[in-house]
């Protein structure tokens, strides 16, 4: 079966719609027909110096949603970054095949650095694209389902397998990305010019996954819509209606189409009103199996330890060989 890897930040106390639809509902499809790795990258979240208490949360948050949407322990080892230590081992190996100049031209490292400013952005998120490329190279990764934010990273990853093959003979294959173009950019409600984001949307432009129904009606009924008043889509136009629309037909598998013909002559107001409760009908019952699967700590890193278990036995494997081909002495 072609392998699959992934991974997510516990960066926040939730995950939120743009996650889920632009990368973790692929990771539950994929499970079925790949062989499959998914991580919540907490050596990632470091970059950004979280609390411990904060960092510990969340990093369990972040692993009971995954089961609670889906991924399966039997079919998908889902686990915990840091508890497989030879990605931060990877990770300096792969830092050493990577040239100022590549590492410099990651859009999102710009964006961060602008964000912190230049001299004071950590080193950290400099270096994050290589932990990432150790990521998905050490599992000998075919695909990587993610948004389309994460493309470039992508790309990196594959020159540096790439370059190290062509260096030491060959070691890592080339990964793919695995992008649902409808789902590549889910974005912000109140700015539909911009992604929906953990670090930088507003709270009303971002649904979490674990929000209160009752919330979540109100942010989608204040979601920004366009001039006019017919719900149809149109990127350069109706920015914040097509997203709305995205996410309907997403959830409730209907077409954009159909989603159009139904709506047709009915204005704004009765197209908020259904994508909120398609939103909520998805996201009510993830919420409460995330409550239980929290409810139970010992379950929950039980079930991680496993999946560390199973990613550890690959992981170790690739590594072998990685030192050897480098000259690292056994
Ligand atoms: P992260 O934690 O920011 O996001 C997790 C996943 O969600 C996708 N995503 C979106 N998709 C559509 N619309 C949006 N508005 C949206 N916002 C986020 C992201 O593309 C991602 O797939 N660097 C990664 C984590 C990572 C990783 C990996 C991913 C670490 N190692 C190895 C794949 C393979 C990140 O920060 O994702």
């Amino acid at each position: 079966r072609p392998r699959v890897l992934s991974g997510i930040q516990p960066t926040a106390d939730s995950f939120h719609l743009g996650n889920y639809l632009g990368a973790v509902r692929q990771w539950v499809a994929l499970q079925d027909t790949h062989d499959a790795f998914y991580a919540v990258v907490d050596l990632h979240a470091l970059t950004v110096t979280p609390k411990p208490e904060d960092l510990r949360r969340r990093t369990r948050v972040a692993a009971a949603q995954l089961f609670a949407v889906g991924l399966d322990p039997e079919r998908a080892a889902v686990f915990v970054q840091s508890h497989v230590r030879e990605h931060s081992e990877l990770a300096w190996y792969l830092i050493c095949q990577t040239g100022m100049g590549e590492a410099a031209r990651m859009t999102q490292f710009k964006d961060k650095a602008a964000k912190y400013g230049e001299s004071s952005a950590g080193v950290g998120l400099f270096t994050y694209p290589m932990l990432m490329a150790a990521d998905i190279l050490i599992y000998q990764t075919d695909q990587v389902p993610v948004g389309v934010d994460q493309k470039q990273h992508l790309e990196l990853s594959r020159d540096l397998a790439q370059r190290f093959n062509s260096r030491y003979g060959p070691t890592f294959k080339l990964p793919n990305p695995y992008i649902l173009k409808e789902v590549e950019k889910i974005t912000d409600l109140q700015d539909p010019s911009a992604k929906m984001s953990k670090s930088s949307s507003s709270p009303q432009g971002i649904i979490d996954l674990l929000e209160e129904p009752g919330k979540l009606r109100k942010k989608i009924m204040r979601a920004v819509t366009d001039t006019g008043s017919e719900v149809i889509a149109d990127e350069e136009n109706k920015a914040g209606v097509t997203n709305l629309l995205r996410i309907h037909s997403a959830l409730s598998g209907m077409s954009i189409a159909d989603l159009e013909a139904r709506f047709a002559g009915q204005g704004y107001g009765a197209f908020k009103k259904e994508v909120a409760e398609v939103v909520v009908d998805t996201f009510a019952p993830i919420r409460e199996r995330t409550e239980k699967l929290l409810a139970d700590e010992a379950e929950l890193d039980r079930l991680l330890a496993v999946g560390a278990e199973r990613a550890r036995a690959v992981a170790r494997e690739t590594m072998a060989q990685v030192r050897d081909r480098l000259g690292l002495l056994p």
